[in-house]
C-alpha cells in the first residue's frame, strides 16, 4: 500500500499535547506505547535516511512513531512494518504530503521478505522485547541479508535495569553468571513484577542489555559500530533507575563478502534455562 492510498477515517489524534510537549500514545494492541520523542538512537537513523536516495529503509514495528514520521520527512522511501495494520494506516494519515510510504503489516521476523541487499537501512526501535531468542536471531540474520553492503541497522531495546524490573534482578544476575544464552527473557512477567502498565504489554517479555544485543548481532554477521546504554528522555518517573534503561545498537553489513566478522555466541552455553524455543 502506498501513501495517498488510505481509507477515509477520522484523523489520527496529535503525537503532542496541547502545549507542544510530546506525550506517549499507547498501541491499539497492548504492545506498548508510540514514541512521540525522537530518541538519539533513531535520531541517528532518521539523520543516516538522508543519504538513502532511492534505496529504500526499513522501518520494523513502526506503528504511527515519531521516528518514522521524521524518516519520511527526509525524502527517503520507507518501507514501514507493524503487525498490526490499523497502526501502519495511522501512520499513513499522519504522514506529510507526497511522503514515499510503502506498508508492510506482518509478523517480523516471520512475514518479511527483502531481495538480499536491497535495504539501505533498517530500524527497529522498542520492538525486540516482544521476540525470544529464536526469532531475534533469525530476525538479525535476515536483516544482515537485507542490507546492502555497508547498509545499517539501528536497534533500540527494553533493559533489565528499569525500576519496575526490581523483582528479576537478582536472577538476571544468575543467568548471567550461569552463561545463558538469553538471560532477560521472562516467560510470565508478573512472576517478577507487577506494574499498571504492564496491562498494556503481552505477558512475556524479553529484555536486553548492550552485551547480549552485542553478542547478537556479531553472529548475525553484522559489525558492530556503537552499543550503548542510555536512558529516554521520555521515560515515564517510575521506570527509571540510573541511566541504563534502553540499548542501542548501530551495526553495518559487512562492505564486501568474506570480510571477516566476529561471531557472539561460541563461549556461551547452549542449553540456556532461559531460552524457550531451543
Ligand atoms: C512499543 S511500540 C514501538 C513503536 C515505535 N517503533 C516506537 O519506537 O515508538 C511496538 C510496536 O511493535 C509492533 N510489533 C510487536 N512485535 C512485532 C513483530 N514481531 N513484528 C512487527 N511488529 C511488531 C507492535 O504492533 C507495536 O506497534
Amino acid at each position: 500500500m502506498r501513501c495517498g492510498s488510505s481509507p477515509e477515517s477520522t484523523p489520527p489524534r496529535s503525537l503532542n499535547n496541547p502545549d507542544g510537549r510530546p506525550r506517549r500514545v499507547l498501541t491499539r494492541n497492548r504492545m506498548g506505547w508510540v514514541s512521540a520523542e525522537v530518541s538519539e538512537l533513531s535520531r541517528a537513523w532518521v539523520e543516516d535516511c538522508r543519504r538513502a536516495g532511492e534505496t529504500p529503509v526499513l522501518d520494523i514495528g513502526a506503528a504511527f512513531g515519531a521516528a518514522c514520521l521524521e524518516a519520511l520527512g527526509t525524502g527517503a522511501r520507507v518501507i514501514a512494518n507493524d503487525l498490526h495494520a490499523e497502526h501502519l494506516e495511522e501512520l499513513e494519515r499522519r504522514a506529510p504530503a507526497g511522503s514515499r510510504l510503502t506498508l508492510r503489516p506482518g509478523h517480523f521476523p516471520k512475514d518479511l521478505f527483502f531481495e538480499p541487499e536491497t535495504l539501505h537501512s533498517v530500524h527497529i526501535s522498542n520492538v525486540v522485547h516482544f521476540l525470544t531468542g529464536r526469532q531475534l536471531e533469525r530476525g538479525l540474520a535476515a536483516v544482515a541479508r537485507w542490507l546492502k553492503p555497508g547498509g545499517r541497522l539501528y536497534l533500540q531495546a527494553v533493559t533489565p535495569f528499569q525500576a519496575i524490573f526490581e523483582g528479576f534482578w537478582e536472577e538476571y544476575a544468575r543467568r548471567v553468571e550461569a552463561g545463558v544464552r538469553w538471560p532477560g527473557y521472562i516467560a510470565k512477567l508478573s512472576v517478577y513484577a507487577r506494574h499498571r502498565q504492564f496491562s498494556q504489554m503481552p505477558r512475556a517479555v524479553h529484555l536486553l542489555d548492550d552485551v547480549v544485543l552485542r553478542r547478537a548481532a556479531e553472529a548475525a554477521g553484522l559489525r558492530v559500530e556503537r552499543c550503548w546504554l542510555f536512558q529516554r528522555a521520555d521515560q515515564p518517573k517510575e521506570i527509571r533507575l540510573d541511566g541504563r534503561e534502553s540499548v542501542a545498537l548501530i551495526a553495518r553489513a559487512p562492505e564486501e563478502a568474506g570480510e571477516a566478522v566476529e561471531r557472539g555466541f561460541e563461549h556461551v552455553a547452549a542449553d540456556g534455562i532461559a531460552d524457550p524455543d531451543r
